[in-house]
């Protein structure tokens, strides 16, 4: 994900290092113990005991010759971060990140008053982050903005007491580890320019917490995939700078509501998949002018798709697969949103036919109507999606599936269609002329009862991987030219689903 630049003012001096002047024997010592746990010794050979440590790989001095920097990710270390690096009392940053340390990350470290920028995501520390005695010899003054510890095992909790002595933290990301207990909040009673916050994939147990809501510049908050429970509180909608407001999987309820919404002016992403939010969807998701991705799938929300979700012309992606959404979906007016590249409705209870003004969203890519009350024929205008690469329509009323083959031969980038359970008791079509779909990787055609054999054309899609014909009512003995299709999976059945780039299973 592309996040944000932030401005780091103080890290402006690293680029003024010069080697005129070098490190003292402490310092030096103080690194040692990094060269001996490189794999392959690779830094015992690049750092010489004769030379000045301000030379070494990795290693950056200010002016008058301190250590400041320390950028030694992705090395090849293994072992325990030695506390000897709290002894470097001028290191501003720190970036062990991509490596093999395991063991207790040393709290000498994060209560450092020099440290800026300390990253040592992507490791396997373990253990509590501190134990919560040593937060009060943190100094008064913590010059700490980013904190990344993500992807490691960490465990217990993460008290917000701990964060009242960062009053400069401005990023904290705690994703993937395993930290429980209370949702940490308080952050912004101390740093008023708190910006990210990214408790992803933890074991954070109890509802939102309060707090949050005095967050004036938090742009990010992302705590999906914990063991939260509650209601989507108001606290959260008082963040008014938030641009990325993602819980999915959270075990939340409520209603998304409209008053409150239309506070998160800048919101660009809103995820909340997977909780029990029921309602519908306000009209005031109108004021929200940059929404790019709205996610609301897996939920229980029902009533029509709000016309003034038009307005909301920068969307992206809309996903709100699986909730029990109404209505005859061809009443909404698809014509303005022009930047649409995914549209996922699929397991709801949308009416009537496929709404033309669909045609009108010429990026789309991928598109999933499956499992609604749809009927009718498709449209000829369906060529006019010139990047349309994922169409599933299976389990509606569509009728006449010799035509709608006929159209979608032609769209040459479509890799995976998925039209079963539909055109009930039809003649699969036979005729040869039925050429075209060059890119098609995926096909099911289950579940129609369809008459007549297994048609000649599927023999020229020869990039087909996964052929779903069951459920039909086709005869004749299975053609020998199946075995020329090269690259169809010899593999049971239930390897055939494939994954969409949401990550979610891909259901017909
Ligand atoms: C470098 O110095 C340390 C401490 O003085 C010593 O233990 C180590 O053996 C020396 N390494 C080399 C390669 O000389
Ligand atoms: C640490 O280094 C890695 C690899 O170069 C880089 O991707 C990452 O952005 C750095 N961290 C910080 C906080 O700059
Ligand atoms: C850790 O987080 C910081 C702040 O978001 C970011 O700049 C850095 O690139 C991250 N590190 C890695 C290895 O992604
Ligand atoms: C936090 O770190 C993870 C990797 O561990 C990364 O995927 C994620 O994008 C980061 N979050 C933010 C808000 O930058
Ligand atoms: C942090 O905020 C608390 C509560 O407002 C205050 O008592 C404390 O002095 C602050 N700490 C620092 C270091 O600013
Ligand atoms: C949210 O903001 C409103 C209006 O600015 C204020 O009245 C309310 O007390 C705030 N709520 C919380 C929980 O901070
Ligand atoms: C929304 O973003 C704009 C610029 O992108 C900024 O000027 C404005 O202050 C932001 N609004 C809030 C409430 O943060
Ligand atoms: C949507 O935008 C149009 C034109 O800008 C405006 O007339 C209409 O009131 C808006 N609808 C909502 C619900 O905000
Ligand atoms: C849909 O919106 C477009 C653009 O605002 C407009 O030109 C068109 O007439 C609308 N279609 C319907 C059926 O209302
Ligand atoms: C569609 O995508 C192309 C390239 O991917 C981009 O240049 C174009 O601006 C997009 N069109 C719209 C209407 O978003
Ligand atoms: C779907 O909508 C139809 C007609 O609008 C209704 O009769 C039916 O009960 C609805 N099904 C579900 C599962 O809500
Ligand atoms: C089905 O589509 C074909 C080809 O587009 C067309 O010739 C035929 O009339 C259609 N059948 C019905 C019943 O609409």
């Amino acid at each position: 994900m592309a996040f944000i630049g932030l401005a780091l003012g103080p890290l402006v001096l690293l680029s003024m290092a010069s080697p005129a002047s070098s490190c003292n024997k402490q310092e030096k010592a103080s690194l040692r113990f990094l060269a001996g746990i490189s794999q392959d010794n690779g830094l015992t050979t690049l750092w010489q005991n004769d030379t000045d440590c301000c030379e070494w790989e990795g290693i950056t001095c200010s002016r008058d010759g301190v250590v400041v920097e320390v950028s030694l990710a992705s090395r090849g270390l293994e072992g325990c971060i030695s506390r000897s690096l709290g002894d470097l009392r001028n290191l501003q940053s720190l970036n062990l990140s991509h490596n093999s340390f395991a063991g207790r990350f040393p709290s000498e470290l994060l209560a450092s008053s020099s440290i800026v920028v300390l990253d040592v995501s992507f490791n396997h520390l373990s253990g509590a982050l501190q134990p919560q005695e040593s937060y009060s010899s943190v100094p008064h003054y913590s010059r700490l903005q980013v904190l990344n510890i993500s992807s490691n095992l960490f465990t217990g909790e993460l008290p917000s007491a701990a964060w009242e002595k960062t009053s400069n933290l401005v990023v904290l990301n705690a994703s993937n580890n395993n930290f429980q207990g209370l949702m940490p909040s308080s952050f912004c009673i101390n740093s008023s320019s708190f910006a990210v916050l990214d408790l992803t994939h933890n074991k954070f147990s109890g509802s939102i917490p309060v707090g949050l809501g005095k967050c004036s510049a938090l742009r990010v908050l992302m705590a999906g995939h914990n063991s939260l429970s509650g209601p989507l509180t108001d606290e959260l909608f008082n963040a008014s700078s938030l641009e990325y407001l993602s819980f999915p999987s959270s075990g939340l309820h409520g209603v998304l509501d409209g008053a409150r919404i239309m506070n998160l002016r800048n919101l660009s992403h809103l995820d909340l998949g997977g909780n029990m939010l029921i309602g519908e969807i306000p009209d005031s998701i109108s004021q929200l002018k940059r929404l790019k991705e709205l996610r609301l799938y897996h939920n229980h929300m029902s009533g029509e798709l709000p016309s003034a979700l038009s307005n909301c012309t920068d969307l992206e992606t809309i996903d709100l697969k699986f909730n029990m959404f109404s209505g005859e979906l061809s009443m909404f007016n698809f014509s303005n949103l022009i930047n649409l590249k995914k549209l996922d409705l699929m397991g709801n209870n949308f009416t009537g036919t496929i709404p033309e003004s669909i045609y009108s969203c010429r990026n789309l890519t991928a598109l999933r109507l499956s499992g609604n009350n749809l009927h009718g024929q498709l449209s000829v205008r369906i060529g006019e999606l010139k990047f349309l690469a994922f169409i599933s329509l299976s389990f509606n009323k569509f009728t006449n599936i010799t035509n709608s083959l006929q159209i979608l031969k032609n769209s040459s980038t479509l890799t995976t269609l998925i039209i079963g359970n539909n055109f009930k008791g039809e003649a699969m079509p036979e005729d040869e002329t039925i050429d075209g779909f060059q890119n098609l990787q995926v096909l099911f055609i289950s579940g129609c009862s369809l008459s007549g054999k297994i048609p000649l054309w599927i023999s020229k899609l020869k990039k087909l991987k996964v052929l779903q014909l069951q459920e039909n009512q086709l005869n004749g003995p299975l053609p020998a030219w199946i075995k020329s299709l090269e690259s169809l999976c010899h593999c049971p059945i239930w390897t055939y689903q494939t994954t969409d780039s949401q990550g979610g299973s891909q259901q017909p």
